[in-house]
């Protein structure tokens, strides 16, 4: 449902009534007044809490014999979730799996395919990115005697926000980068790249295309595979609501199935044979390959019961509902805080932006505590960002409303001057 979305509260009370994804709301517990930080956390659902507790009770009533006679077997637990979330992502189940968490599968996956290349041993990066991504990279490059400095490639921001398109086509110097390494999402504003032209002028070059997804994975839908991605890599916490660390999730195109993984265990080799403890290594056949030591049942099972609620509520009508919401976030703020000093660091047009939007302020630190007295949990990312994060599954627009009008109060007050920098919650 997208409708002519005035920035009134009127228009947020019409919506709210007619979201088809309304009912959604009772099933999530949502401690706090107005939680608008899922892009951080996702909060709890009754759903994610049982598919905890029933592996519990597995555990509990099978003992080790979950491993195989848990309904699905734990020893599967990866496969299994990898088969539901690869449509949300437009996979084939056999190019996804869930495991480890987001760090060790950029350890794994960027390994794998330094040493595998032929190319440059060189990665294209942007100065934006969640710190990991970097560190993990240049730790790959230091395990092989590169220097990180001389082969890692950044591009940089031209407005301190958002990364061109342009910008990192231009820097693709196949004798120089073997492989492009982007988020989908840019964690502090919100910016959505064009996964689809960075992969094909990648290509055209010879470059491979690799992409942390992390904030967009249950909020904005992908097409991995008809897109030609070789590789990516996400975690579940965020959109998918599946709990604090839970199983990260990857994706290796099927022609790359077969190459070595970079960090190879046990729980990486061929099913069939694994129990036969054969010191060598005989990989998986597909994308659970790149799984490495036992499954973490308990940091897993809570994703089942999260992927019934993004099944039922379906990703594009959770895409819709998030450009609904993000959109009238900034509409609000055009035309209620345009005295003040907000203003939006987020791209405006629904295909540049993913599920949060970046509030810009001078004072964003302190307004973010202030907030967070208020009951409105948002998180503040230096210097001057309040991502607000209104997830379609258990915020509506007159909660937008709401936590507009504190941003409005907490400056007009001047309530914010009650705190310090320094002591945000992040
Ligand atoms: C883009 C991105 N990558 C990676 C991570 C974190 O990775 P991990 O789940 O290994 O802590 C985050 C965490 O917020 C992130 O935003």
């Amino acid at each position: 449902m997208t409708c002519d979305l005035q920035p009134t509260e009127d228009a947020a009370i019409e919506y709210d009534g007619e979201d088809p994804l309304a009912s959604f709301r009772e099933r999530f517990s949502v401690p706090d007044e107005l939680y608008l930080d899922g892009n951080s956390l996702g909060p709890s659902s009754d759903a994610a809490a049982a598919a905890l507790d029933r592996a519990v009770d597995q555990w509990r009533e099978l003992g080790i014999r979950a491993w195989t006679e848990a309904e699905p077997p734990w020893f599967e637990y990866g496969e299994r979730l990898g088969d539901r979330v690869a449509p949300h992502i437009g996979a084939d189940p056999h190019e996804v799996v869930a495991a480890n968490s987001t760090t060790v599968n950029i350890h794994t996956l960027i390994g794998t395919f330094l040493d595998s290349q032929d190319g440059p041993p060189g990665i294209l990066v942007d100065e934006l990115d969640f710190p990991t991504d970097h560190y993990a990279i240049r730790a790959q490059f230091r395990q092989r005697g590169y220097d990180p400095d001389e082969h890692l490639t950044v591009v940089e921001s031209r407005d301190g926000r958002t990364i061109a398109e342009a910008d990192v086509i231009a820097a693709m110097d196949e004798n120089e980068v073997g492989i492009v390494f982007l988020p989908s999402v840019l964690y502090r504003s919100g910016q959505l790249l064009d996964i689809e032209q960075i992969t094909e002028a990648a290509h055209e070059r010879g470059i491979l295309a690799g992409f942390d997804l992390a904030h967009s994975v249950g909020v904005v839908p992908h097409e991995l595979s008809a897109v030609g991605v070789d590789f990516a890599v996400w975690c579940h916490y965020k959109y998918l609501n599946a709990g604090p660390g839970a199983i990260g999730g990857l994706y290796v195109n099927e022609r790359h199935h077969g190459t070595e993984p970079a960090l190879a265990g046990w729980w990486g080799h061929e099913k069939a044979t694994q129990f036969d403890m054969e010191t060598t290594f005989t990989a998986a056949a597909d994308a659970g390959a790149w799984q490495i030591g036992t499954v973490n049942v308990f940091s897993a099972a809570p994703l089942f019961g999260a992927l019934d609620i993004l099944d039922e509520a379906g990703i594009d009508a959770v895409r819709d509902g998030s450009l609904d919401r993000t959109g009238y976030l900034m509409a609000l703020v055009d035309e209620h805080l345009s005295e003040t000093e907000y203003s939006v660091g987020t791209p405006r047009a629904g295909e540049r932006r993913g599920g949060h939007v970046a509030v810009e302020h001078p004072e964003a630190e302190r307004i973010s505590q202030a907030l967070r007295d208020r009951g409105v949990v948002v998180d503040f990312r230096r210097p001057n960002v309040i991502r607000v994060c209104p997830a379609p599954l258990y915020i509506g627009l007159a909660d937008v409303f709401e936590a507009v009008g504190h941003l409005s109060e907490i400056v007009d007050t001047r309530a914010y001057e009650a705190y310090s920098d320094g002591d945000a919650v992040r």
